[in-house]
């Protein structure tokens, strides 16, 4: 049993491994400002896991909050999830993203130092390859975000690899996210996006619920099977098993590694939305638009790392992944709003 602060644990990713921390049997305390989520997502968490994290609000920025949490839960170690996400509001607000992102982790770190907590896990993202040399990606692909988002995940690696170098008997997983979809199979927890979507899997969800016309499907005149962009999709719930595993790895090793957290198997937009018609047993209507400025052709993970370090794979597929999106959508329309 481990002590686990999970900053961001009311968001998608958070919430999912909450749930898979509890039943566990670690201990779990979230501590999020539900800038992106809603502290319904862990009321949610504590009925399925049949018993409750504890639950501070509070903002990463905050260096007493952190202080006080520290003090009083006395962490083994912190997943570290809490951040801002969206690749186009950073090109905006790319200040807002280095503040949260890096400045805001920092602050985690040196309040970990404080208490002498010596293990994290954190969020990257595979946007830290940027354009590919050469697929699969593979941790040893150079790093060349292209986006202010990309660029603080880059940072914040940086500055954890950096502190664990400097420290004795500290260690830290860096997971880099390929595309998480999917939702947990009771359909009660999962992603809630505000607004309109910019992520293929719950636009997909609107049009077939009929709450968005159609998809409109950026370029199909890639280098790929049918044309349509290919992604390393990863249900949410085996990226929230690979923390459990990252977890025992950082507890059982000193050092920081980087480690892909991806099936290692790529499909396309227009094969995602065929496998979500057959999970949605309806027909989605889209249409053919430009690319989407930003976008590559294809994205996948070479998941040996993760096999062999954290004997961890993926088990579930792209079918797992629309039936669980379609069951969240349907079973709640506006999200964690009803
Ligand atoms: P999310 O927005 O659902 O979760 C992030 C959580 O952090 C939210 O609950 C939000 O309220 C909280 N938060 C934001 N700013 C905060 C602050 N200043 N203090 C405290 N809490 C704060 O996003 P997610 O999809 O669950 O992503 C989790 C992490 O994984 C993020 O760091 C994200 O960059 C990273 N990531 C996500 C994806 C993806 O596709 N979802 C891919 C790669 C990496
Ligand atoms: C995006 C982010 C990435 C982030 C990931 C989270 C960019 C450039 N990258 O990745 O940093 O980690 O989300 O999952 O924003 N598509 C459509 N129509 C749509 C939406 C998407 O055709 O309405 C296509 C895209 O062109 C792409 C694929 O679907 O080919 C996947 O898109 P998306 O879900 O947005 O993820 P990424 O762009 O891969």
């Amino acid at each position: 049993m481990t002590r686990v602060l999970v900053t961001g644990g009311a968001g998608y990713i958070g919430s999912h491994t909450a749930l898979a921390l509890l039943r566990a049997g670690h201990d779990v305390l979230s501590f999020d400002n539900y800038a992106n989520s809603s502290p319904e997502a862990l009321r949610r968490v504590t009925v399925l896991a049949g018993r409750s994290p504890e639950i501070v609000e509070g903002d990463i920025r905050d260096r007493a909050a952190l202080d006080a949490v520290f003090f009083r839960f006395r962490p083994d170690a912190v997943i570290h999830f809490a951040g801002l996400k969206a690749v186009g509001e950073s090109v905006e607000r790319p200040l807002a993203y280095y503040r949260t992102n890096v400045t805001g982790t920092q602050e985690v770190l040196e309040t970990m130092q404080t208490h002498d907590c010596r293990q994290i896990v954190f969020s990257s993202s595979a946007t830290v390859y940027g354009e590919a040399r050469y697929l699969p990606f593979d941790e040893d692909h150079p790093l060349a975000p292209t986006s202010p988002y990309g660029r603080t995940k880059l940072f914040v690696e940086d500055i954890i690899r950096d502190w664990v170098h400097a420290r004795r008997g500290t260690s830290a997983v860096m997971l880099r996210y390929f595309n998480p979809v999917g939702a947990d199979m009771s359909g009660q927890i999962g992603e809630d996006p505000n607004g309109i979507p910019n992520n293929l899997l719950p636009y997909l969800a609107r049009v077939a619920a009929g709450r968005l016309e159609r998809l409109g499907i950026f370029g199909n005149d890639y280098d790929t099977r049918d044309g349509t962009g290919e992604r390393d999709f990863i249900h949410v719930s085996d990226l929230a098993d690979a923390h459990l595993a990252a977890l025992d790895f950082a507890a059982h090793q000193i050092g920081a590694t980087a480690i892909n957290v991806g099936t290692g198997q790529g499909a396309t937009v227009l094969e995602m939305l065929h496998a979500f018609e057959t999970a949605a047993g309806r027909q989605i209507a889209y249409q053919f638009l430009p690319r989407r400025p930003g976008d590559v052709a294809r994205s996948l993970a070479a998941v040996d790392r993760a096999a062999r370090l954290l004997n961890w794979r993926a088990t579930r597929d792209v079918a797992d992944m629309c039936v669980s999106t379609w069951n969240w959508q349907s079973r709640n329309p506006d999200g964690y709003g009803t």
